[in-house]
């Protein structure tokens, strides 16, 4: 009697902590199972590290993320260019073909330099300017008006801001004159060297250079016909009194546009620093009207209108 009691004691006992082993088991066995599973798990396991795996998994779509694990592919630059603030995920491949051909450049430099087509040559398979952007058309090595292009409202500007023969669209006019004024007011003299250009003169303009110097020499510092931003009726060349291009940059008028341009719209388009981003030698004195929202947003960043439209406008 007192032996079968004791038995009847003991199997359900012997039950329930099967039951809790089994259960506590597999719970184990099915978090682990569940966590080799994992991307986690995977991209460790092609070597990725802790942060750049959380990178990956943060920032990379899931589609190539698929991809990446399937190819079992250990590509640190990608967790590296998934970090940096221009990062376009269109550019990628670009970007990684850029970085095994220069891998001396900083990331950051690479994603402006590809985002702006730099990996390209100039000239080469040019696309059309989308000119339905209105002041924010781009046009460059890379973007180039049609022959025929004409914007609108093309008008004469006054002797009293400019040197002969300058002409300019009409807002661009209104917007340059108030600031004109203001500068004035300061005691600043504003003067417009050069503004629009038709096609023709601008492959004049071009030529000459060419002509001078030659054509890499003229490629620095004039745009080819179709390429260039005094053909969109959008540019100045703004000088003061008996001041040549290059030394305007000295000047009292060239500091006030530096710290004042943005707020009527105006943009420093070839910016010292600048030049493997836009082509261009720097030019202290070719403003580029951009609006004032766009202005103020670009001096604020400090990039140069190609970046701005790289990751702000072309999407
Ligand atoms: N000098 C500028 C780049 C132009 O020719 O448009
Ligand atoms: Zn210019």
């Amino acid at each position: 009697m007192y032996k079968t009691k004791r038995k009847i004691k003991k199997v359900p006992i012997i039950v329930a902590i099967l039951i809790i082993v089994v259960g506590v088991g597999g719970y184990f066995a099915y978090k682990e199972i569940s966590y080799r599973m994992s991307d986690t798990y995977k991209l460790l396991e092609i070597g990725y590290n802790e942060s750049e795996t959380n990178t990956l998994l943060e920032s990379y779509p899931q589609e190539k993320l698929d991809e990446l694990i399937k190819n079992k592919t250990l590509e640190p630059n990608i967790p590296k260019l998934l970090k940096q603030k221009y990062y376009l995920e269109k550019n990628l491949d670009r970007y990684l073909a850029y970085l095994k051909e220069n891998p001396e450049v900083a990331m950051d430099d690479v994603v402006a330099l590809v985002n702006v087509n730099r990996d390209r040559d100039f000239y080469e398979d040019m696309e059309e300017t989308d000119t339905s952007k209105g002041d924010l058309m781009l046009v460059n090595k890379y973007y180039k008006l049609t022959k025929d292009y004409q914007p609108e409202e093309i008008v004469p500007i006054s002797l009293q801001f400019s040197y002969e023969g300058n002409e300019i669209s009409k807002h661009v006019y209104e917007r340059f004159r108030s600031m004109w004024n203001v500068a004035n007011e300061e005691g600043l003299t504003l003067i417009v060297n050069s503004s629009y250009r038709d096609y023709e003169t601008q492959d004049a303009v071009w030529k000459d250079y060419a002509q001078a110097q030659g054509e890499e020499w003229a490629d620095n510092k004039a745009a080819r016909a179709g390429s260039s931003e005094h053909e969109t009726g959008l540019a100045l060349d703004i000088v003061t009194d008996d001041v040549i291009m290059n030394e305007f940059e000295e000047t009292e008028e060239f500091k006030w546009l530096q710290d004042n341009a943005y707020k009527y719209g105006f943009i420093l388009r070839y910016p010292k620093g600048k030049e493997d981003i836009t082509g261009y030698e720097y030019e202290s004195w070719h403003y580029r009207y951009v609006g004032e929202d766009v202005a103020k947003e670009i001096h604020d960043l400090d990039i140069t209108f190609d970046e701005y439209y790289a990751y702000y406008l072309d999407k």
